[in-house]
This record gives C-alpha cells, structure tokens and sequence, in this order.
C-alpha cells in the first residue's frame, strides 16, 4: 500500500498539468483507452498492470508504456507520489468482477479512479466504492462514456422543448465478438457468471445508465432475459416505470442482446413528439419529429431553414444530428482530465449516485431473470 494520498495537482496552469494514468487490464477496452491517451493533451499512461504479466509486459510495448506489472498492488507501490514517475489516476479495465476490488484497493492507495462500466455487479460494492472515495477524498467516476457524447448533451438540450415524456424504447444490441468462442466452448469473462458477464451487465448497462441520466431512477423494474448454458444472459428486456416526480407516466423499455445484431434505433416521445436516435450509446443522427420540430423562432421559412427544420405540426422534422470526432473514449477522457485538474472529486455529470442507481436497477433485473454472481452469495463489498 502507498501510505500517503497523492497530492494534488498543481494549479499553476490547471490547463497544461499532466494527468497520469496507471491501467488495470490490457484488453480490448484498455487499448481503446491508450488510443485516446494518445491523443488527449497533458495524458499519460505511465504504468499498466494485467493478469497475466506477459500481456502487461506487451502492452507497455505497443503502447509506448514505460513499466508493467505483475499485480495491481506493485504498480501502485511503484508509482506514489514521492516515487520518480507518480501515478494519479488509476483506470480500471479489469472484467466486471474485479471492478468493486481494484477500485477500493487504488482509492485506499491514495489515488484517483476511473473504472469501467458496469460500475459495480452489486449495491453493496457500488456503495462500499462510493465510501471509500468519499474516506480517501479521491476522485472517482465510472467510464460510461455516454454522459460526455455530444448526442447525449444534444438529447439533453432537446428534451425540455417536447412536453411531458411518454414512452421510450432504448436499444443496446450487438452479437459479441467472443460469442464464437464460447459456442466453442472456452470460457470468455463476456459470457461467464464468475467474471460479472452477460448482456445485462455489459449492454443494458448503457440504456438503463442513460434512462437514470436523462429521467432519474424509476420506480419500478421489470425484467424479461434469455439464460445460456453459463448461466450468463444472453438477451432481454428492461421495463423502467416512473411513477412520481417529473418523468411520472414515463415507460422506459430497455432492450439488449449479445446474440444477436440491433435492427433499429431508440426513440423517446411525449404525447406528440418523438426523438429518434440511431444509437443509444453515443447518438450521432438525430431527429426531432413533430410539433416541437416546427420553427420555433417566428420567422417563418427563413428561421425554419436556420434551425433546419422542415414540415409543420406533426409532420415537422428537424434535425439534431452531431458530428463526433475522434477517439471512441475522447469525449470522456478529455472530461475526466479537466475534472481531474481542477480537484473535483466526481463528475456532476454523471455522479456516483446514479452509477449506484444503475447498479441496483441492474441486480433487480438479474434477481428476476436468474442471472447469479458469486458476489450475490458472500454479499462482501468486494
Ligand atoms: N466503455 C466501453 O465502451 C466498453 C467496451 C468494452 C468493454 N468495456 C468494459 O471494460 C472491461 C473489460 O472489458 P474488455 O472487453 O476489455 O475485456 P478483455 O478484452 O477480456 O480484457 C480484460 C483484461 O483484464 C485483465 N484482467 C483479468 N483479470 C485481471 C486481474 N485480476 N487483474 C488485472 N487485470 C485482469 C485481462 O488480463 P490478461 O489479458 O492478462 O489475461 C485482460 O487484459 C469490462 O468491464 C467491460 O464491461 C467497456
């Protein structure tokens, strides 16, 4: 354990500090992560840790990583505050079960963290993660990436303009790319109970974190799913129902699946608008349709061409598309930076309390699917 908690960082030029980063995992989504880093102004990736050592040891390589690490607790040993290449951040790309441990054993350590989604697979985790950030005063977030798109601020921006919210269907399909592999019997965390996997965990995760984010928590969950042979799921349906507050009357269906590709897009409507999007996860076509995609400035043609809209009442049509540019963690690693640089502690934009929200959303979808971790069973926080 590092024994006291990094400093932080300096405030000078909060613009130009460095913001260094330790990696847990050297999958997939950590190679994904250095693409961004590589990119992003100030960012480092100093040190990376994996499984097995000789993974490290080869993403140091091909990232340009200076060292790897056997363990998470020797990189942090390594790379404290007092120590000749200091680590800020640790960012956790570990497989669901492991984000609870790592998480809990870098703030204790005195550093940052961003981890990975699902945040946690159980309340109990979530909440112990959430305490000891808040014991160590470190920074903590989870990376689910949508909160900092540009589709979201744009469905942000729009929502306010279509009354009173009605129906949404949220779609979050994609057939895994370790599905093969498990057909062939071997046993990929994306499909193993033991390792956090399934498709509520990995996919739904992202239509019920964006219903918390645009709705907040609802009232009542309702879960349909497929079991594989595993015991991971395969496919299902989340219904989300808001009964009080703002969203009151709002039905949410949240529908994802690794087996099998999306055929169509998400919307959300009020009684006489829609807000179409081809992708939940990071909306880049967008389209408002109906009354509120009308003109909305009192200059007829010239004004409806300006916000470029076309049509009138429940024929109008406007569209909201954005335009993202790139890396596919860009937008959140240049938030997380900014927020790391000014002292912040979390992100008001996606707060730890709604990673919580979405993990319990997400256990009582398993409870009533049959979807079983072992961190259901010893209801230890890691
Ligand atoms: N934000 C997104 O868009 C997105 C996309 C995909 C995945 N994810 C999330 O990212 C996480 C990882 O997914 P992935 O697709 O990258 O999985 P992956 O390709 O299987 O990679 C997981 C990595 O974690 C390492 N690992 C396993 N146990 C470990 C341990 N005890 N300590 C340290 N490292 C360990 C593995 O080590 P070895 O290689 O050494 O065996 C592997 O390198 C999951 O939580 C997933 O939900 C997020």
């Amino acid at each position: 354990m590092v024994a006291s908690p990094a400093p932080d960082l300096p405030s000078a030029d909060p613009q130009q500090a460095p913001v260094r980063f330790g990696v847990v995992g050297a999958g997939f989504i950590a190679r994904w992560f250095a693409e961004a880093v590589a990119q992003e102004p100030g960012a480092q990736i100093v040190a990376v840790t994996s499984a097995r050592a000789e993974r490290a040891a080869a993403f140091a390589r091909e990232h340009g990583v200076d060292s790897s690490y056997a363990s998470l607790t020797q990189m942090l040993q390594a790379h404290g505050p007092d120590s000749t290449q200091p680590v800020d951040v640790i960012y956790v790309g570990s497989p669901n079960s492991f984000h609870a441990e790592h998480t809990i054993t870098a703030l204790e350590a005195g550093f940052h963290v961003l981890v990975e989604k699902p945040f946690a697979l159980t309340v109990a985790q979530a909440q112990a993660m959430a305490q000891a950030a808040r014991e160590a005063d470190r920074f903590l977030m989870e990376a689910w990436l949508s909160a900092h798109e540009p589709g979201v601020a744009r469905l942000r921006e729009t929502l306010p303009r279509m009354g009173r919210l009605r129906r949404a269907v949220l779609v979050k399909e994609q057939r895994s790319s370790r599905l093969d592999a498990y057909r062939a019997g071997k046993n990929p965390p994306a499909f193993d109970p033991a390792a956090g996997g399934g498709s509520l965990m990995d996919l739904a995760v992202y239509p019920v974190s964006l219903a918390i984010h645009l709705f907040g928590t609802p009232d009542r969950v309702t879960a349909t799913g497929h079991l594989l042979d595993s015991g991971a799921d395969s496919h299902g349906t989340v219904v989300l129902t808001y009964d009080h507050g703002e969203s009151s009357g709002l039905e949410v269906v949240c529908t994802h699946s690794k087996t099998s590709p999306a055929g169509a897009g998400s919307f959300i409507a009020s009684e006489q608008d829609a807000l179409v999007m081809d992708d939940c996860q990071w909306p880049r076509r967008i389209e408002l349709r109906g009354p509120a995609a009308s003109d909305l400035s009192g200059e007829g043609d010239r004004g409806a061409a300006r916000n470029g809209s076309r049509g009138a009442g429940p024929q109008a049509r406007q569209d909201l598309s954005v335009d993202r540019h790139g890396p596919a963690l860009g937008y959140e690693l240049a938030e997380v930076c900014r927020l790391v640089r000014s002292g912040a502690r979390g992100s008001s934009l996606h707060p730890v309390y709604a990673s919580i929200a979405a993990v319990d959303v997400l256990a009582q979808a398993r409870a009533q699917v049959g979807v079983r971790f072992p961190a259901d069973e010893c209801g230890q926080p890691r």
